[in-house]
């Protein structure tokens, strides 16, 4: 039978349910009267239990407002709560699901300007996929979703990027404002979304907001706001450091098919975006690190279950991770990783004649790999790693970690003259000698690239280094401008 503490919590994963606190829904609405929004109307697509009707209703007391919600108990609730203080008359509650509604009608039906405000479900389609409940637009019913994964070329979306470009669609031409709270990477991907699609986008601005605190969600998170009824594309960002903040700290905009974190740092640096002569690669990826990670102590090996390991050396590489090389710590090797392929797809069953210690580890542990639970392991070899290839075993290579905002490239050589693999955590540029790896180290790190690097990167990203980044820097340009 299921667990019905699990099942509540499941269902609150996949409806993105985080209310807001009632403060900070006034807050908001206050910085919305501020900035001379006068709404005749307000709409909550996703509304909860309702706290932002109720701060939209005092905030703007000549407008008046509709509700949706899926959660028919929230409904209710939201339905007391606006008779308790009286608004019914003045505020709709409807039961409904976002993605069959009708938007573009909606919106028109409702007296002008109209302030579409709230906070929409914070969940990624593979967050519900990892708890079976589905809680999406059918591609169908969502014209935005194929372009966005082409934009993207990803498949994991936040479900409030969904909404909020459905939002943006629905409402363009009408004099609408969008104010929604959301992750400032949601927001990143809404202005490049809109400039791609040639979207009108009036006055963005995001108003961070401490996430941490409102929700308990270490997240970059804010205020995203907009208009719809300008026939303004120019999607330069304005980013406060709060929603009291009246100055923005920082510009950001779309360039090029990129979201620019500065835009004075692109000016200088656009020169130098092209090509890479190869591409960067990610390190490797196996999601079995108790078996194929080994640490080493006086000679002897021992694995993530703590047990002592004889092996033959034979598929055994020194190893470093992102926190290795955001720290410097290249020099020590403390980690050794069992690489049982050379390339991806290779069958692994070689290693029975040739190295027989590690068929017999790798056999005996082989439910730890039959745990692993992304997709990409089905239909392959029983102990299949990700992101290798020749490139890999490259003596020298340049290497960043994606993770960490100090970015420091590293040149890093072979140990025990086996060249070191990376986790995937990692970027790296495989170099021939020390010589070349050392001298793009150099480059990477000169002032030149470090524009580069800060006009692209949004430090509070997951992964401020991408490989996109890294693949669009001509490196040629980088040299010949030193
Ligand atoms: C982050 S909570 C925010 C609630 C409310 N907007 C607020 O700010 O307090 C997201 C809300 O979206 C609702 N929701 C999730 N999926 C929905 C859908 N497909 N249609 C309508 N509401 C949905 C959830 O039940 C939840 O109440």
């Amino acid at each position: 039978m299921a667990n019905p503490q699990s099942t509540i919590r499941n269902r609150k994963v996949a409806f993105g349910d985080f209310q807001t606190p009632l403060e900070l829904a006034h807050e908001v609405c206050r910085l919305l009267k501020h900035i001379g929004i006068k709404p005749r109307s307000f709409v909550e697509p996703a509304c909860g239990t309702g706290n932002f009707l109720l701060a939209a209703a005092d905030a703007f007391p000549h407008a008046r407002g509709i509700g949706l919600e899926i959660n028919s108990e929230y409904v209710s609730l939201a339905n007391s709560r606006t008779a308790a203080t009286n608004l019914q008359n003045r505020i709709e509650i409807h039961e409904g699901n976002f993605f069959t509604e009708d938007w573009e009608r909606r919106i028109r039906n409702l007296p002008a300007p109209v302030l579409i405000l709230g906070n929409p479900p914070w969940v990624t389609n593979s967050q519900q996929g990892q708890i079976g409940t589905v809680n999406l637009p059918k591609k169908s019913n969502f014209p935005g979703l194929a372009g966005l994964e082409a934009l993207t070329g990803k498949s994991n979306f936040d479900i409030s990027e969904w909404m909020l470009l459905r939002l943006l669609e629905a409402a363009q031409g009408t004099n609408a404002t969008v104010a929604m709270l959301c992750k400032t990477a949601v927001a990143r991907k809404v202005l490049l979304y809109a400039a791609k699609r040639s979207l009108s986008i009036g006055r963005p601005r995001i108003y961070r907001i401490d996430a941490q605190r409102h929700f308990g969600a270490v997240v970059d998170a804010g205020l995203f706001f907009f208009e719809t009824g300008t026939r303004s594309q120019s999607v330069d960002c304005g980013v406060f450091s709060s929603l009291t903040e009246t100055q923005s700290a920082q510009s950001i905009g779309i360039r090029d098919g990129f979201a620019i974190a500065d835009l004075e740092a692109y000016n200088r640096s656009k020169h130098m975006i092209g090509k890479s002569p190869i591409p960067w690669r990610s390190g490797i990826k196996h999601d079995c690190a108790k078996i194929l990670e080994l640490q080493k102590e006086n000679g002897i090996y021992r694995n993530g279950l703590n047990e002592t390991v004889e092996l033959e050396e034979t598929f055994l590489y020194p190893l470093l991770k992102g926190a290795d090389l955001a720290n410097g710590r290249t020099g020590e090797i403390r980690r050794w990783l069992l690489v049982p392929q050379c390339q991806v797809g290779e069958d692994t069953r070689h290693i029975e004649s040739i190295a027989p210690l590690t068929w017999n580890y790798l056999q005996q542990r082989r439910e730890y790999f039959d745990e692993r639970r992304s997709s990409i392991y089905r239909n392959q070899s029983p102990f299949a790693i990700f992101g290798v290839g020749p490139y890999s075993f490259a003596p020298w290579k340049v290497a960043v970690s994606a993770l960490y905002k100090n970015r420091l490239f590293q040149a890093v050589g072979p140990h025990f003259d086996r060249p070191v693999m990376l986790d995937d955590t990692c970027y790296f540029y495989p170099c021939r000698h020390e010589q070349e790896a050392r001298d793009l180290a150099a480059i990477l790190n000169s002032p030149e690239a470090t524009d580069y690097f800060q006009a692209f990167i949004f430090p509070e990203a997951k992964r401020p280094i991408t490989a996109t980044l890294l693949n669009h820097l001509d490196l040629g340009k980088l040299t010949l401008s030193r």
